[in-house]
């Protein structure tokens, strides 16, 4: 059974409505990465950033899966492949849909982190700067998310996966952020066929054996229908 491993990335949660980064309108348009998505910035202005994601949890709740995120949970239960999805993103609709095989490699809105002592617990619809952890009692509850300039999550468990890929694919990601960025290369050195699902071609796009252009809830089941038929 061929190793099939998944980036997702803001592009494969727009047709539910939620914005992505790097759009003309998108959130870096609205706000300073500096100021919400650094540990700098949580640490000048904690309110603006705990409402900045107080306000993505709102919007990621008020969401549902598209048929994006429902062919990849199909994709890992016809077990036609070990199917690991990893996604940048911080909204639950891949887990919503049904995929269990996953890694939230830039965290998730879901649960809060103690700065403090590392305990996570799960995140309150609205969180507060001054939140105390249920653990350590100290007031330093942020949003359990990797900011710019802290290390993703699981990194050795995708490199892991990466070196074993058979398949990889890379859905609706802009290629600006490293090092999820450089898993194509990744895969690709370890002999994997590699192609990108993207409304236009991103910026790794040129090193992707094969690339599929068009809105996600299109091209996602249908590039999933082709693996299934495959067998
Ligand atoms: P971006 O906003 O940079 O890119 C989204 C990509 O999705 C673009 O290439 C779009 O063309 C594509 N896209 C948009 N709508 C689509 C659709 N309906 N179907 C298919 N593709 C579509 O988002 P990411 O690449 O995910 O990190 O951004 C990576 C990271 O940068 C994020 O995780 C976030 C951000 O700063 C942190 O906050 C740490």
């Amino acid at each position: 059974m061929p190793n099939i491993v998944i980036l997702t990335g803001a592009g494969i949660s727009a047709e539910s409505g939620i914005e992505t980064f790097r759009a003309d309108t998108g959130l870096w348009a609205q706000h300073d990465v500096e100021d919400v998505a650094t540990p700098e910035g949580f640490a000048r202005d904690p309110a603006l950033v705990v409402n900045f994601y107080n306000a993505r949890r709102k919007a990621a709740a008020a969401a549902a899966p598209n048929a994006a995120h429902e062919a990849l949970a199909r994709l890992e239960t016809h077990n036609v492949g070990d199917v690991l999805v990893v996604t940048q993103n911080v909204d639950a609709l891949h887990e919503r849909a049904g995929s269990t095989n996953l890694i939230h490699m830039h965290g998730t809105l879901d649960t809060a982190l103690c700065a403090a002592c590392g305990h996570r617990w799960p995140a309150p619809a609205e969180m507060a700067p001054a939140d105390r952890c249920p653990d350590c009692a100290a007031p330093a509850a942020r949003p359990d998310i990797v900011w710019f300039g802290e290390m993703p999550y699981q990194m050795d468990r995708i490199f892991d996966a990466l070196s074993r890929a058979d398949i990889f694919a890379a859905i609706g990601t802009s290629g600006n952020v490293y090092p999820a960025a450089g898993f194509v290369a990744e895969a690709a050195r370890a002999g994997a066929q590699t192609v990108e699902i993207n409304l236009e071609r991103s910026l790794v796009g040129s090193q992707f054996d094969e690339v599929r252009l068009g809105p996600a809830t299109r091209t996602v089941p249908e590039w999933v229908d082709q693996l299934l038929e495959r067998g």
